[in-house]
């Protein structure tokens, strides 16, 4: 039985406790003495961790996806945690190692999110989007791997479960925009948002670390989502040739941009909608990943690698903070000013967006590889 995991380490903390190994990379100190940088997993998060010289000369060899022993201590390192290794031993004896100690998943119910995206499909009026979006999930194999599938390696929802999570926080968010926004077709929404990142239950592989799959490599998860909706797509005679279309739009638009690994940029208002959700979904669960693995009353997080910054951690102090409108009844009950209130906020938001879009696009050319990883 594991006796610590990632959650309880704080800076100070004397850890002697089993980690997987999810990376480990050697690296070179300025006089040419080697050290390595590991990151240590278990099913409560991860943390860096560093093994210097002295010690990592003494090291039995061990690699990516092993169980190990460490002992050492925490300390803080650049606003975050760091664990200095004193002592590493690779664990040969995998008989009385506990899984599921080690596997991240997802916090939430498995079985109550399955069926909530079940409800979405049942509530879906085309028959042919119906029986298309039944034909993934009414196979249960299919489904099985859809609930075990991650969103991403890290970044966000990067654990089992995943990829569930984000797909029903994303179809939730467009369900509601599709009763905002009258025109939006409420049916091909829904099953892009279903769909759209379904080619992830074979980018990745969830083992006790998660890899991206040769095909992932080669082909993205956009490329495969495309290839198995299109195969389900001709098992269904009489399907629109121009809901066909629109639909594998939203799919491969679904990253907004080229250089994000989207072969089309969104032409239709649903892809528009799905690019902007899933954007903003993504960023949510990325910077609840940060949170987690953040130094418990940091007010800042450490260097962001996915969002190029420090993100600011600390909640905000308000004098009411269980009360979350600061509005008189009157105004409550009737709504008026608060409606002129999240307009401007809306509109304020959007021209932020615009500037923040146009300078993103010039930095987002020079680093695409890491931004395919990021939806
Ligand atoms: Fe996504
Ligand atoms: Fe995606």
């Amino acid at each position: 039985m594991k006796k610590q995991y990632v959650s309880n380490l704080k800076v100070g903390t004397n850890v002697n406790s089993l980690f997987v190994v999810s990376h480990k990379s050697i690296k070179k100190k300025k006089n040419n003495d080697d050290y390595c940088a590991v990151t240590l997993q278990d099913k409560e998060g991860s943390i860096e961790g560093v093994i210097w010289t002295e010690v990592f000369k003494n090291v039995e060899y061990f690699e990516e996806g092993d169980f190990v022993l460490v002992k050492g201590n925490v300390s803080e390192y650049r606003g975050g945690k760091q664990l200095s290794v004193s002592f590493i031993t690779k664990i040969k004896n995998k008989e009385d190692i506990e899984y599921s100690d080690f596997i991240r998943t997802t916090k939430e119910n498995v079985d109550g999110m399955m069926s909530e995206i079940k409800s979405y499909i049942n509530s879906i009026k085309d028959q042919h989007l119906r029986k298309l979006l039944d034909l993934f999930f009414k196979d249960e194999d299919f489904t099985r791997r859809f609930c075990r599938a991650t969103a991403a390696v890290r970044y966000h929802h990067a654990y089992s479960g995943g990829l569930l999570e984000h797909t029903l926080s994303v179809t939730k968010i467009c369900d509601f925009l599709s009763r905002t926004y009258k025109n939006l077709n409420r049916d091909l929404i829904i099953s892009g948002a279903i769909l759209h990142d379904i080619g992830k239950i074979r980018e990745y592989d969830v083992g006790v670390i998660i890899k991206v799959t040769d095909e992932g490599k080669l082909l993205g998860h956009i490329t495969i989502g495309y290839g198995l909706v299109l195969e389900k797509i001709k098992k269904i005679s009489g399907f629109p040739t121009d809901l066909r279309e629109r639909l594998l739009h939203i799919i491969l638009s679904h990253h907004g941009h080229k250089e994000f690994g989207s072969p089309r940029r969104p032409k239709i208002l649903e892809a528009f909608v799905v690019y902007h959700v899933d954007h903003m979904d993504a960023d949510i669960g990325g910077y609840n990943i940060i949170l987690e693995e953040s130094n418990e009353g940091e007010d800042w997080s450490a260097y962001a690698k996915n969002f190029e910054r420090s993100v600011m951690l600390k909640k905000p102090e308000l004098e009411n903070s269980d009360q979350k409108s600061t509005g008189t009844d009157e105004e409550e009950k009737f709504g008026e000013k608060g409606l002129g209130v999240d307009i401007k906020t809306n509109d304020d938001r959007n021209e932020r967006n615009l500037t923040e879009d146009a300078n993103k696009d010039e930095k987002t050319k020079q680093d695409a590889t890491k931004q395919d990883e990021l939806f």
